[in-house]
Order: structure tokens, then C-alpha cells, then sequence
């Protein structure tokens, strides 16, 4: 089976930690590396928490590198409100032994789209886009040589949850996803329309419990400690369960569905910076940049990733 090659650009995060883990558990899908990013916490802390998922996926044989550690034009916003100190809290886990790679995340980015054929690599970004814009900017040949884009963003009838009007990794740098959004390459965006329908209800975080192994019960603990905090906001059954959509939809997408249309960046106002202005009504004449993918098979979705994260 040819494998797909992904990056993961990530920053960890007990949601982009499940999306880790669910790429490391697929064998359709080979990580070229992992790419970590300041977001829910600071630079530091997503690269440590990076490698942790690796090890308790027992494979440290995966290359991890440091990126940018504040957006492109502004001061970083973190989350630990919702993620807590470490942004893994939930589950004590040793800290890693695996090292961080020397070279730049950015710089791994454009080498591995240099070297690899035309097309081959897709970016799996699942935090801000910092990382994945300072590379498009430092080197624009790279655009047509990327495969797609599979990320993690935006909002459009969900509006915003860090603020009224936008989600959290596209109003950390705004800037970042105008250029990646700008960029002519194929993008498949993940917002808060979808997210929002894959909750972590009870049911569902005991069968990860349930799995054998280490795996399922560190996702259990993770997934139970930022439950606390979208349960009290949305008054919902759980928590959603937003980045590792990205990776399901790679694996079968077939379980979700949306429109192609044209999505814009805010980024010159204050009240509605970083929201995504989804023209899903097809109201406007600007040209389609994004599948904007709005419903998912929930149940099919939380069958695959328990399915997955049993293998490993
Ligand atoms: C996104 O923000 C982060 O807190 C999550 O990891 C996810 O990538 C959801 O808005
Ligand atoms: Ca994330």
C-alpha cells in the first residue's frame, strides 16, 4: 500500500495529541515529522509535549522540531485556560528522552517539500499557522509542490470561540492564515461546524478507557480534563474533540461532508479579527480556496479512532 506522507504541525494539546497518536496508529499514513508551534502553550511546551505523545506511542523513532514561538506580526495568545499549565495536564506522563530535532520546523518544511516529489506531502496543521506561512513566505516554490492542506480552523455558523467571531489557532495569527489561505494551494479546513459535532460523551471516553495497554486511558484522562472546561461553556455532553478530524478525514473522508467555497481572513478589525468569512451561500463572485467541511458521522468517527488507538 503506498502510504500518504504527512506533516503534523502542531501545538500539543490534548486534542492534537489524540490526532497524533490516530497518525501514528494508521498505517495509510507515514509522518514525515512533526512540526510544533507556539499556541495553547508556548514553544517550549509543545515540543516536550510533542515527544511525550511520541513516546507513549512507542515510537520515537519520529522526528520532532521546534518552530516559530510568536505569530508573524503579533503577541502570542496561549490557552492554558482550557488546556491547562503544561497543556497535557490530565494525566502525569515521564518526560520524554527522545531529543528535539536541531534543525527549524520551517526549514524541515521547505526541505522536505523540496526533496520529495511534486505533490506528494500533504500539511497537517492543527494549530496556529505560523509555521506553515513563514515557510510559504521564506520560500514560495514550495506552494505547487504540496499536496493539500488538511487543517484544523475556523468557524463560520459556530462563529468563534476565543472570541464572539473567531476560533482560537486562526485568531492567534491571523496574519499566518491569510497567507496559507492566499496561497493557491488545495486546503480542506476543519472548523468548529464540525468539530463541534464530534463530542467526547461518556460512552465514548470509556471505551477509550476500556482499550488495553497505556494509550486509550492517557487519552481517557486527557480527553475528561478539558471536558470540564467546553461542558461548562456549551452546556454540552462533552467535550469536542477538534484535530484529530484532520487525520480521520485522510483515513475516510467519506465520513464527513462540505462545500467548496471561498473563505477570507479578518485581520484588519479589532471586534471580528481572525474570523474565517465562509461564503457558503455561494453569495459572492471570489473564486472557491477551501473545502469548508461542515458534518461528520460522528459515531463512525469515535469507532475508528478507538479502533486505531487500540493497535497501538
Ligand atoms: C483548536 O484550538 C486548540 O485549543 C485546539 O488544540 C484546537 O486545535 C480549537 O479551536
Ligand atoms: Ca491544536
Amino acid at each position: 500500500m503506498a502510504r500518504r506522507q504527512i506533516i503534523i504541525d502542531t501545538d500539543p494539546g490534548q486534542d492534537d495529541a489524540v490526532a497524533i497518536l490516530l497518525a501514528l496508529a494508521s498505517p495509510e499514513l507515514e509522518v514525515l515529522g512533526i512540526t510544533c508551534v507556539a499556541g495553547n502553550v508556548p514553544l517550549e511546551l509543545t515540543a516536550k509535549n510533542a515527544r511525550i505523545v511520541c513516546e507513549l506511542a512507542g515510537r520515537t523513532d519520529i522526528r520532532v522540531f521546534a518552530g516559530c514561538e510568536k505569530p508573524i506580526a503579533r503577541k502570542l495568545v496561549t490557552a492554558e485556560h482550557v488546556h491547562g499549565k503544561t497543556g497535557l495536564d490530565g494525566i502525569t506522563l515521564p518526560d520524554p528522552t527522545m531529543p528535539v530535532q536541531d534543525q527549524h520546523a520551517v526549514d524541515f518544511i521547505i526541505e522536505t517539500l523540496r526533496s520529495e516529489p511534486e505533490g506528494s506531502v500533504t500539511l497537517v496543521p492543527i494549530g496556529p499557522l505560523t509555521n506553515i506561512a513563514t515557510a510559504l513566505e521564506r520560500a514560495p516554490d514550495i506552494a505547487p509542490r504540496v499536496a493539500e492542506i488538511v487543517l484544523m480552523g475556523g468557524a463560520y455558523f459556530e462563529v468563534g470561540n476565543i472570541t464572539p467571531t473567531a476560533e482560537f489557532n486562526i485568531y492567534v495569527d491571523p496574519e499566518a492564515a491569510k497567507i496559507v489561505y492566499g496561497a493557491g494551494i488545495p486546503l480542506v479546513m476543519m472548523p468548529l461546524d464540525v468539530t463541534h459535532k464530534a463530542l467526547t460523551t461518556r460512552e465514548r471516553v470509556e471505551a477509550f478507557r476500556a482499550l488495553p495497554g497505556k494509550v486509550g486511558p492517557a487519552v481517557a484522562s486527557w480527553t475528561e480534563f478539558f471536558e470540564r472546561f467546553d461542558k461548562e461553556k456549551y452546556g454540552s455532553l462533552g467535550a469536542p474533540l477538534h484535530d484529530p478530524l484532520t487525520i480521520a478525514w485522510l483515513l475516510r473522508p467519506d465520513l464527513f461532508a462540505g462545500r467548496h467555497i471561498n473563505v477570507e481572513i479578518e485581520t484588519g478589525s479589532d471586534l471580528t479579527l481572525g474570523m474565517t468569512v465562509a461564503d457558503w451561500w455561494r453569495v459572492t463572485d471570489r473564486a472557491a480556496n477551501a473545502t469548508f467541511v461542515k458534518d461528520l458521522d460522528a459515531d463512525a468517527f469515535f469507532a475508528l479512532l478507538t479502533e486505531r488507538l487500540a493497535r497501538l
